[in-house]
């Protein structure tokens, strides 16, 4: 059975998690995120040589997919650390803070981040930006509070748009913001957090990546803070 060639972006994607296998120490339970680039990740989890113990993971779909492929997941609350958490973006700036949640997973993604002693970005190199923005913002919202969020969100400059057809793993919403101006990732990410309503935004700047691995499909760029 011959499979399709990866687009050079997804090659990209691939290397980047392959990369991140050397991090992870035997008998330990690793963090997964969610997202295209962390399917790469799951799948070079499963073909590991060395003993793991297991995963806590950020979504349904990333436990599926780890189950799937015979890693034991974990329910957070029962594990006493989490020392590498591996995941993607969809923007990183040079600070490693990031826009994230463009899966939808964002919520469970600051947990498990929050939780881990290291963080460790994997991404294509064009998720590389000098400022964080031209992605639009996700936002997970109690639904009761969709409009109220949004016209808070207009005060702050954006342009929310609704994410049709899309309940997140917790049943809340998603408000995607565009065009704001993300000059402060840190105080505009503890501003939004402060909108009634708001379960989670997707800045990840006050609890950054520790470490980020960009590949341009044939080369690592290795980013510390
Ligand atoms: C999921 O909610 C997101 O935070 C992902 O980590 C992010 O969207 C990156 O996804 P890809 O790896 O699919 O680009």
């Amino acid at each position: 059975m011959s499979s399709q060639p990866l687009s050079p972006q997804d090659a990209a994607k691939k290397h980047a998690a392959e990369a991140a296998i050397p991090y992870i120490e035997e008998g330990s339970i690793v963090g997964v995120g969610t997202g295209s680039t962390v399917n790469f990740f799951i799948d070079a989890l499963a073909k590991v040589k060395f003993d793991l113990e297991g995963a806590v993971s950020s979504s349904e779909e990333s436990t599926k997919r780890l189950k799937a492929l015979g890693i034991p997941v974990y329910d957070l609350n029962g594990v006493p650390e989490v020392t590498v958490y591996v995941d993607g973006a969809d923007e990183i700036n040079r600070h490693l803070q990031m826009i994230k949640g463009g899966g939808g997973a964002l919520t469970r993604e600051k947990i498990v981040a929050a939780v881990a002693k290291t963080f460790i970005c994997i991404a294509d190199k064009s998720k590389y930006t000098l400022k964080l923005g031209d992605f639009p913002l996700p936002i997970e919202v109690i639904p009761m509070a969709r409009s109220y969020v949004a016209r808070e969100l207009v005060r702050l400059g954006g342009d929310p748009v609704y994410r049709e057809d899309f309940i997140t793993d917790n049943g809340n919403i998603i408000l995607d913001i565009h065009h704001l101006d993300i000059l402060e990732p840190i105080k505009l990410e503890e501003a939004i957090n402060n909108i009634t309503g708001v379960v989670t935004n997707g800045l990840f700047a006050a609890r950054s990546a520790d470490i980020a691995l960009l590949s341009d499909g044939h080369t690592i760029e290795t980013l510390t803070r």
